[in-house]
């Protein structure tokens, strides 16, 4: 079991496979990109599938979500898919993506045991996608996100950051379109995570600002009690349902209390938090062949030095290093 001092145990795996990505989301990197990992410092595919064993056999992960960078840009993505559904016990699996590729490989992943995806959306227009995300991919992750679908990886859920003067308009339209198509929409407020450090509170759109935009539209009654326990959205019924929709306020209601996570950087490091400022060495244990118990026993020790939270709102918060796109959302 990965216990830490405040009680919580997590069970939730997120993998980060690569630290690479074919857009430049401007909430994410610049431009030009970032120096990504060497090839030699990435964990590879079997040294991956072995930590997953390990997580799921001993230390009690029952769910792995894969994530990146673009996950979809790992070359033995598949196979590592198809690699974890054969452990016992078998995880639940996941896969975070943009989208951009999902066309091609949605039926693949599905029939190697991928459970359902999450797939990043944040603008229905094609000319603001293009000054979001620098690139003009449109219409490849509405494609993607159409073929998830088809392939049965559902419930699909589309993951939305609004920037003002960008897409901060858009609420109600992403959501009449969400409902249209069967897909579960959540906003995310923007968290500091972002490569160019350039995050600011007062910037921001909150879950407060998205909530009000929607009910100009919508009518919004909770979703049961509104206990999201370990779980990141808070849900509303659209117009009494069935559909629902997330907002996911890590900045301005976080979660941090129950959260059941752990994670895995593509180059071997545990993550206890998304905002950690150390990280432990896994790679080096795997490489200097250490037994399963001996990393399991690295990875429990790990998680009991988690911290409590985020601790956006502490005067001593400080945005880690590392950048969401090498830590994996
Ligand atoms: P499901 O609801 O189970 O599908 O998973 P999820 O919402 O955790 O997955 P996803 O990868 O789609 O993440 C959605 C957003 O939640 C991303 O912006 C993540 O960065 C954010 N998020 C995920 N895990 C954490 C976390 O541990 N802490 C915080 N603060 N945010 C998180
Ligand atoms: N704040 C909030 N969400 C972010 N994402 C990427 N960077 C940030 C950020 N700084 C989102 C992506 C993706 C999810 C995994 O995290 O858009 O949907
Ligand atoms: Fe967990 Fe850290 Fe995210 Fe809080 S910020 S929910 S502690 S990973």
């Amino acid at each position: 079991m990965l216990i830490d001092t405040y009680g919580r145990v997590a069970t939730d795996l997120r993998v980060s496979l690569t630290d690479r990505c074919n857009l430049r989301c401007t909430y994410c990197m610049p431009e030009e990109g970032l120096q990504w990992l060497a090839k030699p410092d990435l964990l590879t595919d079997d040294e991956i599938v072995r930590l997953i064993d390990i997580a799921v056999t001993s230390l009690g992960i029952e769910e792995v979500r894969f994530t990146g960078g673009e996950p979809l840009l790992r070359p033995g993505l598949v196979g590592i898919v198809e690699r974890v559904a054969a452990l016992r016990p078998r995880p639940q699996m996941s896969l975070t993506t943009n989208g951009i590729g999902l066309k091609r490989t949605a039926a693949a992943l599905k029939s190697a045991g991928l459970d359902r995806v999450n797939v990043s959306l944040d603008t229905l227009r094609p000319d603001v996608f293009k000054a979001l995300t620098r690139r003009d991919r449109h219409k490849d992750v509405i494609e993607g996100l159409h073929a998830a679908r088809e392939a049965g990886l559902t419930p699909v859920k589309v993951n939305s950051v609004l920037m003002p003067g960008l897409n901060g308009d858009e609420a109600p339209d992403l959501l009449a379109w969400a409902v249209e198509h069967d897909y579960e929409l959540r906003f995310i407020e923007q968290m500091p995570l972002d490569a160019q450090h350039g995050w600011k509170r007062d910037g921001m759109i909150t879950a407060g600002d998205i909530l009000a935009s929607l009910r100009t539209r919508f009518d919004l009654t909770p979703e049961g009690d509104q206990a999201r326990g370990s779980a990141p959205a808070e849900r509303w019924l659209v117009d009494g349902g069935p559909h629902r929709v997330g907002v996911i306020a890590s900045v301005t209601r976080p979660f941090c209390a129950a959260c059941d996570r752990t994670r895995l950087t593509a180059d071997g490091q545990i993550r206890t938090c998304l905002f950690a400022t150390e990280e432990t060495d896994l790679r080096a244990a795997l490489r200097s062949d250490a037994p399963d118990e001996e990393i399991a026993r690295i990875w429990r020790l790990a998680m009991w030095g988690k911290k409590a939270g985020a601790g956006l709102d502490d005067p001593s918060f400080v945005q880690p290093t590392r950048p969401m796109s090498a830590i994996g959302g």
